[in-house]
């Protein structure tokens, strides 16, 4: 058996214990004397409650306790006034529909199930407001400021321009989909100790929250997430309803299981939220693009803050002189918003990279020519050049192996029996950045290297790309080295996203390895051992079982001279059914300029994973709130739409490959972000050059294009 599993650089370390189940996630762990939550939630939008009836579920068989705002264990950091996030079961107020309420514990997961569904709750309700698009609509609505307004040049040049356009697009809310529902168990034992079973993609933020929230040392609690079943974002902060666990585990002192629901999944951790984006572009007739305005709006909630960079790219992306930006957010009576993968600039990328071919095609111009006519060798946003772009090229590559040649400039030219062809092509971009994180480095006269650091791996392959990183310098088989994560107790690193795992861990993991190599190199010299000696030989020779070292790895001020980003490039080829106006995308080619690439698999993985994200947001994801009573209607796999195998065709990854040489060690940016990034708007694109039908609002669903 163990043959088949063999191990190369082109295996995940990990591979084999998630294809075979050895992989343990969080809602695996069986701890003794184990109970289970269930949340009550809310079903008004607003408002408040006004009486709670647990008697029949508190008689109920199993049942342990029942938490609500009635009789609130105490939770330090709730008694103080003010402040966010929400404190649930702190508040008789209702702020959005499906809010946690009230949380069932007893023995089994079945019978804490069936006693929630006895909770009877009463409401004064209050009026509400869902509506989104309504709200922009209404002049008198209250906006917060998202992110002050940007301005270079003159404002608004577009509408002096001697070709220009103007155009809005609409997003929808999409919700997070991992397999893995979201959860945690807790686990609050004697002294104070807390341990957590999370799936988090921070193990050090999931700690750090738990300790200002309950008011004890961060060393007290311990957080496990080794295995992390999909992330995007939603587990980027310790949501209200894991507080609920750790609660609920202190005051019955059991561990305590709480996995959410599927529909739960829809109101209470977050989503990408709804957006209305409107651009207006000018170019000289030869195609200089003159003017770019991009003002957005983004839905917010009335009870907490969230922001995120809508606008980040139309600063930057275009030689534009004159530029300006606005964004804003809505708040309404829904659940707070949270990062989704590539997050707003994935938004933002929808609406001006359409924009851009709208002006493309308004100019003539085959819209590959338009962007690389307009892109521009430094960053005019900061001032400062690139710390490496290969943008033009990854263009150019693309371009040849989806065979952009055949593409006709004119919409609906091209078909292949009952469908419409066509081909777009868009840029994705999302910051490169390399923050702080330290890692541990124990190498061992047994011939092996064990690194640990606290960081997450909620699928990209961390552990994986570490390990390259180390078998390079240390000249070690892969399987001689082990990566540590997804514990808390580990040196510490940042959580999982913003695209900066590996620049930021494999720094210090490239940090830590120098300096064993150092180590053993002066070893050597100091017992008169050839340098050319291995590091098994040495230790032994100085009686030595291990060596250890802790590296911190920071961002290098040199850096700060310098812009840094990554690049994506997606060119697809769509068929657009010409009697039901189903879109199907056929090819798919994505290049990602973004850097050295560590590890090849986990790299391709990552852009196709982007791509299939793509697929789902251009053409099906959608979760639609009916806002007589701000609940989503299609809070299930049936109704919202993810795409499936049949859906996605081959998807071509092409690398650029060459290392930054500013950002770290290994010259490799991240792709996370960017896999994403821009996919929608070259679909949609493809859609117009198919058909002539320029789709503003996503997803392009058949009753668009009809
Ligand atoms: Mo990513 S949206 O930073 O998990």
């Amino acid at each position: 058996m163990e043959d088949l599993f063999f191990l190369d650089e082109n295996d995940r370390v990990d591979g084999v214990a998630k294809v075979t189940g050895k992989a343990k996630y969080f809602a695996e762990f069986q701890l003794p004397g184990l109970v289970y939550g269930v949340l009550v939630t809310s079903t008004i939008t607003k408002g408040k409650i006004t009486a709670i009836d647990a008697k029949a579920a508190n008689n109920a068989p199993g049942v342990l306790g029942i938490l609500s705002h009635l009789n609130k264990p105490s939770v330090p950091a709730y008694e103080q006034e003010g402040g966010s996030p929400m404190k649930i079961f702190y508040t008789d107020q209702v702020f959005f529909n499906g809010q946690p309420i009230a949380l069932v514990v007893a023995d089994t997961f079945e019978r804490a199930t069936y006693a929630a569904s006895l909770v009877k709750v009463s409401y004064e309700k209050a009026s509400f407001n869902t509506d989104f698009e309504g709200s922009i609509k209404d002049p008198k609505a209250k906006k917060l400021q998202g992110q002050a307004p940007y301005k270079r040049g003159l404002e608004d040049a577009y509408k002096t321009a001697e070709v220009k356009i103007e155009a809005t697009y609409t997003l929808p809310v999409e919700t997070h989909n991992p397999m893995e529902l979201h959860g945690i168990i807790a686990d609050w034992g004697p002294n104070d100790k807390v341990t957590l079973y999370a799936k988090t993609q921070g193990v050090k933020s999931t700690q750090n929250t738990v300790a200002n929230t309950f008011k004890i040392p961060a060393e007290n609690i311990q957080v496990n997430s080794e295995f992390v079943g999909g992330g995007f974002g939603m587990a980027l902060r310790t949501w209200p309803l894991e507080i609920a666990a750790v609660m609920a585990s202190k005051q019955l002192k059991k561990p305590v299981k709480l996995v959410i629901t599927r529909d739960q999944m829809f109101t209470m951790v977050g989503n990408r939220p709804a957006s209305h984006q409107k651009i207006g572009l000018g170019a000289s007739k030869d195609g200089k693009i003159t003017g770019i305005t991009h003002t957005a709006f983004g839905q917010g909630a009335t009870y907490e803050n969230f922001t995120e960079g809508v606008v980040n790219m139309s600063k930057f992306m275009y030689a534009s002189e004159n530029v300006n930006t606005n964004y804003y957010v809505v708040p309404l009576d829904m659940g707070v918003p949270i990062w989704m993968r590539g997050p707003g600039e994935a938004t933002g990328a929808f609406a001006l990279e359409s924009a851009i071919d709208e002006l493309a095609h308004a100019l003539d111009m085959d819209p590959l020519d338009f962007r690389i006519k307009n892109d521009p060798e430094t960053d005019l946003a900061q001032n400062r050049p690139f710390s490496s772009k290969y943008v033009k090229e990854a263009y150019r590559l693309g371009a040849a192996k989806i065979g952009w040649s055949n593409r006709k400039n004119k919409p609906g030219s091209l078909s292949d029996g009952p469908w419409q062809l066509g081909y777009g092509v868009s840029v994705g971009v999302f910051n490169a950045s390399r923050g702080r994180a330290s890692v541990k480095g124990i190498l061992k006269a047994d011939g092996t290297l064990v690194l640990q650091s606290a960081t997450s791996d909620i699928g990209p392959g961390t552990g994986t790309g570490m390990t390259l990183i180390a078998s390079r310098l240390m000249g070690l088989p892969v399987d001689k080295i082990t990566f540590e994560l997804g514990d808390s107790s580990l040196p510490p690193a940042p959580s999982q996203g913003g695209s900066a795992t590996l620049s930021t861990v494999g720094s210090a993991v490239n940090d830590v390895c120098v300096s064993l190599k150092s180590t053993i190199a002066e070893l050597a010299a100091n017992s008169n051992m050839p340098a050319t000696s291995n590091f098994v030989e040495v230790l032994k020779k100085n009686n030595l079982p291990m060596i250890e070292v802790t590296k911190q790895s920071q961002g290098s001020s040199e850096a700060r001279n310098y812009s840094m980003y990554s690049f994506s490039i997606h060119f697809v080829q769509v068929k657009v059914h010409q009697t039901t106006g189903v879109v199907k995308v056929s090819k798919i080619v994505s290049v990602g300029d973004s850097g050295k690439i560590v590890s090849p698999k986990t790299a391709r993985s990552q852009m196709i994973g982007g791509a299939v994200g793509g697929i789902g947001m251009a053409l099906t994801e959608e979760a639609i709130l009916d806002n007589r009573y701000g609940r989503y209607v299609n809070n299930n796999f049936a109704d919202y739409h993810v795409p499936v195998n049949a859906d996605v065709p081959d998807i071509d990854v092409i690398f650029i490959d060459k290392p930054d040489p500013v950002i770290n060690p290994m010259g490799a940016k991240g792709m996370g972000e960017i896999a994403l990034i821009g996919f929608s708007a070259a679909v949609a694109n493809a859609v117009f050059n198919a058909t002539g039908k320029r789709i503003r609002s996503l997803p392009i669903t058949p009753d668009k294009i009809l």
